[in-house]
């Protein structure tokens, strides 16, 4: 039976975490301090990841999407890229930091991975250094030219804006969406970093940003699903599209196809969840598939109506987002 949550929305987008760790340490998700990492024996095996994928894809899961902490820091993410491949999901992505992806690349296509994020918040050199708190701009840029140089695509690229930090360089995004011809996207950031640092005032909207760009180079609408997360536009001249990815300021929480699974086997049902729900526990007991797809049904079924982040009273989940998934 597919699955579908009690607003009618189905589900058939599925985030997996495979570790809580990350090489990065970006000042809008992690904290300057050493932070815990979740024990290893927590952490899924990659069986317990497929046996779970194996059983998702036969309810009706089409898009997969790979994330972390950084999913390359896991090793045998491609094995379990292949793996992913061979449950004949059509639709397999991952989310990276892109340091260690020029080196990867080639084996992730091998493995069967169709699409690629990549996170890149500053092109200013100085800038990048202070927020991720890494000097590994170059790496990230030849993350960028392997992937454009292989068959993944699209290639996105993701920048955060944070007000006072990066939001003088929209128009310097946008530049470099039409000179490489690739999508940037800009996402408005959201109260789940680590140091709590968040205030409403930090977030820079898409509407801002469109109108911004759009002062330079006229945007086009581009058609999309209406599950997807970003408005997408081309440019009226050119090369390059932006996506404005607005949970803040537009939430897109009615037409959300989402599911996310956590690196210690938590499953959620919203980003801004309370809540999680333990698969572990079943996978590691006598549950049959049976079972645990019957569990998955009735989480799933309890899947938020939306986000409160624009609610008086709003509390952020206890989880941030570098151990949830992005
Ligand atoms: N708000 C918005 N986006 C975030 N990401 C990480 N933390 C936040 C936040 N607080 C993004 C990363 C990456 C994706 C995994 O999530 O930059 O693009
Ligand atoms: Fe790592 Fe991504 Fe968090 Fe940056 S945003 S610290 S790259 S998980």
């Amino acid at each position: 039976m597919p699955l579908a949550d009690k607003f009618g929305r189905q589900i058939t987008d599925l985030r997996i975490s495979v570790t809580d760790r990350c090489n990065f340490r970006c000042v809008y998700c992690r904290s300057a301090d050493p932070e815990t990492h979740m024990p290893s024996a927590n952490l899924l095996t990659w069986d317990e990841y497929v046996r779970l994928a194996r059983i998702l894809v036969g309810m009706g899961i089409r898009k997969v999407r790979v994330t972390g902490g950084e999913p390359l820091v896991r090793p045998g993410v491609e094995d379990f890229i292949a793996q992913l491949k061979a449950l004949g999901v059509p639709d397999l992505s991952m989310t990276t930091n892109g340091h260690l992806l020029a080196e990867r690349c080639d084996r992730l296509v091998a493995a069967g991975l169709n699409r690629i994020n990549i996170s890149l918040d500053s092109l200013d050199r100085d800038k990048f250094e202070r927020v991720t708190r890494t000097k590994t701009f170059d790496q990230v840029i030849a993350g960028i030219d392997a992937a454009q140089a292989s068959s993944l695509r699209p290639v996105k690229v993701n920048a955060v804006l944070v007000r006072g930090l990066n939001d003088d360089e929209v128009e310097a995004f946008a530049s470099f969406a039409r000179d490489r011809d690739l999508i940037m996207r800009f996402i408005e950031f959201m109260p789940l970093d680590a140091d709590r640092s968040w205030t409403r005032d930090m977030v820079v909207t898409g509407a801002e940003v469109h109108d911004r760009i759009s002062a330079r180079w006229p945007m086009v609408p581009v058609v999309h699903e209406r599950s997807e997360t970003a408005r997408k536009f081309r440019f009226a001249d050119g090369r390059g599209e932006i996506g404005l990815i607005s949970p803040v300021s537009q939430p897109f929480c009615g037409h959300c196809s989402r599911l996310r699974l956590t690196a210690d086997g938590k499953l959620r049902t919203c980003l801004f969840s309370k809540e999680d729900y333990d698969l572990r526990f079943l996978l590691r007991g006598d549950a049959t598939d049976r079972e645990i797809g019957d569990e998955i049904h009735a989480i799933v079924a309890q899947k938020e109506k939306g986000h409160r982040i624009n609610e008086p009273g709003f509390v952020p989940p206890s989880r941030t987002m570098v151990s949830i998934g992005g």
